[in-house]
């Protein structure tokens, strides 16, 4: 183990008044081996960043195109001019209310590696898939399309469709079976000789933080709801700390 990443996924939620009342709130003194990130909505990346030194930044998403008439898009050129070191990408959320492709997120993936910034591939199964048993085989596909055109440089994040959000998380079993298999697809698609950061996501919290950075395949945590308070965040960037020797 060299790095553990941690980064908060604040989704469509936070104002300038909760980046202020965050960074009052926020005291971490990070091992430079975790490296932690937010990803605040579009309009708050500037705000963040001054409001938090040494947090790193993020993204949610990011446009396939560099530039152009494209309303409503951002690109990733964009994100690497405000020193943004990575960007979601297929989150099950674009992938469910944009109707997101593998084809697509395999040209987003490529472009924000073009533009320098890390893309964090989102995959996962849904509960219908969990039950029949068919998990590694749709992570699978979804690895495969989505790595079609992309270089090593990246992070993946596996989140289980049925544990964002809901209060049900992988069991470190399930959560590090699965790492396991990402890693040998990962190392197939790309070369074996990239070791590709895993971050497990889906209510990630305070609690379940500490057994899931105990996992030998579980190289960090993609967090949605407890990232929003500095308090629980603070808490699981600890339980990091803590897990960072594994
Ligand atoms: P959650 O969200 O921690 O609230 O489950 C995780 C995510 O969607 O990235």
């Amino acid at each position: 183990m060299t790095n553990l990443y941690l980064i908060g996924n604040w989704k469509q939620h936070g104002s300038r008044a909760a980046i202020q009342a965050f960074s009052k709130q926020w005291s971490f003194n990070a091992n430079p081996a975790l490296r932690i990130a937010i990803a605040p909505p579009f309009p708050y990346l500037q705000a963040l960043v001054e409001a938090l030194p040494g947090c790193e930044l993020a993204a949610q998403d990011c446009s396939v195109h560099a530039q152009g008439a494209y309303t409503g898009e951002v690109s990733a050129d964009m994100l690497a001019d405000l020193d943004c070191q990575f960007v979601l990408v297929g989150h099950s959320e674009r992938r469910q209310y944009h109707y997101e492709t593998d084809e697509l997120i395999a040209e987003k993936l490529a472009a924000a590696q073009s533009a320098g910034v890390t893309p964090v591939l989102c995959v996962g199964e849904q509960l219908s898939a969990r039950e029949a048993g068919e998990q590694e085989d749709v992570v699978r596909a979804q690895l495969r399309s989505a790595l079609a055109k992309s270089q090593p440089n990246l992070l993946i994040a596996y989140e289980p469709v049925w544990a964002i959000g809901t209060g049900l998380t992988a069991t470190p079993d399930q959560a590090n079976e699965m790492h396991a298999m990402i890693k040998q697809e990962v190392e197939s698609l790309l070369g074996a000789s990239q070791a590709t950061p895993i971050l497990y996501g889906g209510s990630v919290n305070a609690e379940n933080a500490d057994a899931l950075f105990a996992c030998p395949h579980v190289d960090g945590a993609l967090v949605g709801g407890a990232s929003l308070e500095a308090a629980s965040f603070m808490a699981i960037a600890q339980s990091a700390s803590n897990n960072l020797s594994h």
